[in-house]
């Protein structure tokens, strides 16, 4: 397959993707100028930041968050990395994570700000997820993330952090919100949540960008990444609503893209305003944090802990 671009100013060169929802077939130069271009749309449409603004990236040491370091850094933002190490010792999961965000940051020239659980808190995300009592590791992970996220970016001064979620991340979590129907998701499920109450602005530029383009993006720029998920991964529902959605995207493509979409066009605003009331936020007793508890989930966690020790 040739390069339509390429084609259209009468050359002829192979292309190393096809984007079958757009029928567009690219090679490795016009790939990255169109993934870039894409990735800018999304940031300008959304309002998620501006070029006066400094960014902080949430990267994980896989293929997304990575990629949109990369990409944030050559579209000209001033970007900052951060990574939450887990201490996870299976599969030298977080020792190789942590490794694939330093050499990025190297090779960008960029800083990268580590929160390391266990020397900070005292333990690892399994010892606090045993402790608590909870079987599901991954979902005691995420609280912390999303807390750590909101209380580096306030001590460090940021207004907005910037994770890697993609349109296969985010329309299934639609699905799977809708299947539910979580009124409270689907009413905050958005590319930008913007800062209120002592959270900073959330933002997904890479919510309009398959999987595949983003790994895509990540191998043609050479980004060394983490290509093993976390060992605590079980199969997770998520990966089903994947599954089906890839099923109905072979059959009609572009589905993906316009489920999520129209519900952010249609739908999301009916919701929202039933979240706006739900919501009641107020500071955490111990670490002053936003939370809709007295005392927060990550406080909670971390009390319980002490007090068994
Ligand atoms: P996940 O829930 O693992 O798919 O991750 C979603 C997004 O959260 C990633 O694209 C990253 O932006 C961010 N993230 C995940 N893990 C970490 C981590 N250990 N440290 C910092 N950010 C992370
Ligand atoms: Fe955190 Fe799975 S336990 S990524
Ligand atoms: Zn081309
Ligand atoms: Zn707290």
């Amino acid at each position: 397959m040739l390069c339509r671009i390429c084609k259209s100013k009468g050359e002829r060169k192979k292309a190393v993707i096809f984007i079958r929802h757009h029928r567009l077939a690219l090679c490795k130069e016009h790939f990255v100028e169109w993934f870039e271009r894409q990735t800018e749309k999304t940031i300008k449409k959304f309002k998620m930041f501006s070029k006066r603004e400094k960014v902080l990236v949430a990267v994980s040491g896989g293929k997304d968050s990575l990629s949109l370091w990369f990409a944030l850094h050559r579209l000209g933002y001033e970007t900052y990395g951060f990574h939450v190490s887990l201490g996870i010792k299976g599969w030298d999961y977080s020792e190789r994570s942590l490794e694939m965000c330093r050499k990025l940051s190297e090779r960008i020239g960029r800083p990268l700000i580590v929160f390391d659980l266990k020397e900070e808190f005292g333990y690892t995300i399994e010892e606090i997820a045993k402790g608590t009592g909870r079987r599901d590791v991954c979902s005691v992970c995420g609280t912390f993330k999303r807390y750590l996220m909101n209380k580096v970016a306030r001590e460090h001064g940021f207004k907005v952090v910037a994770t890697g979620h993609n349109l296969d991340d985010e329309s299934a979590l639609l699905l799977s919100n809708t299947i539910r129907w979580e009124i409270g998701y689907l009413g905050r499920q958005a590319p930008v949540l913007p800062e209120e109450g002592g959270f900073a602005r959330k933002v997904k530029p890479f919510c309009f960008l398959t999987e595949k383009e983003t790994v895509s993006y990540a191998i043609v720029n050479n980004i060394e990444f983490l290509k093993s998920g976390c060992p605590n991964a079980k199969e997770a529902t998520s990966a089903t609503f994947k599954r089906a959605l890839a099923l109905i995207e072979h059959e009609m493509p572009g589905t993906k893209l316009r489920f999520y979409k129209e519900f952010l066009k249609k739908a999301r605003p009916l919701f929202e305003r039933e979240v706006k009331r739900e919501l009641q936020l107020n500071e955490c007793q111990v670490c002053g944090m936003p939370t809709t508890a007295p005392v927060c989930a990550v406080c909670k966690a971390l009390e319980r802990l002490r007090e068994r020790c």
